[in-house]
């Protein structure tokens, strides 16, 4: 996969993350959640220590894209993915995936700087140049104002919790 710098932003780096970098992905997923108030401290370590396999297979089957910003060769501020899912065509989009933006995570000392904004657009422009007609995503409070700055809009989706 390609690991070069694909946007900068004084010395921030964005590159494309790989199959290596599993432990940092799963590190933001739980950070994410926990910043959210998603889960308690036993549901998230439940969840990290069975991303592994999950991970591993979908990057292999080429279902996801990452990318890190980068403060350092080895330095990850934060990240970002794109879960490309199995999808009927619809009349908007005939291809057969459909693109799921997740993993926006950025570490406290790094928030405020633009990097998430860095980071989500640097996913959105892959899409782009996939051809994808529409990204998707479920926005944490945190998140919104960033996602609607960037012209993402409410959709229909509903749910029914089952349990
Ligand atoms: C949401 C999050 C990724 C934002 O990261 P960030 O790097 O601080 O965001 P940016 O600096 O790029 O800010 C982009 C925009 O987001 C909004 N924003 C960011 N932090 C905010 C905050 N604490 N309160 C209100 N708005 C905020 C602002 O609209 C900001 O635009 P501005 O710079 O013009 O004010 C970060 O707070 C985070 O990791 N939160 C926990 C995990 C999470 O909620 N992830 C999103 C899951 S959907």
């Amino acid at each position: 996969m390609d690991t070069k710098p694909l946007s900068s932003q004084d010395r921030i780096l964005v590159r494309e993350t790989t199959v290596d970098d599993i432990a940092e992905i799963v590190r933001h997923r739980r950070a994410m959640f926990e910043d959210m108030g998603v889960g308690d401290a036993r549901s998230l370590d439940r969840m990290a220590s069975a991303s592994g396999p999950y991970w591993q297979e979908t990057i292999a089957q080429d279902c996801y894209r990452g990318w890190f910003a980068m403060t350092a060769p080895k330095q990850v501020a934060g990240g970002v993915g794109i879960l490309l899912q199995s999808s009927p065509p619809r009349p908007w989009e005939v291809q057969s995936r459909r693109a799921y933006l997740l993993n926006l995570y950025v570490y406290p000392g790094h928030r405020r700087q633009g990097i998430a904004r860095l980071l989500t657009e640097a996913s959105v422009e892959w899409c782009r140049r996939e051809g994808f007609a529409t990204v998707s995503l479920h926005a944490s409070e945190l998140g919104r104002p960033l996602y609607q700055s960037l012209g993402f809009e409410p959709t229909n989706e509903m749910r029914l919790k089952l349990r």
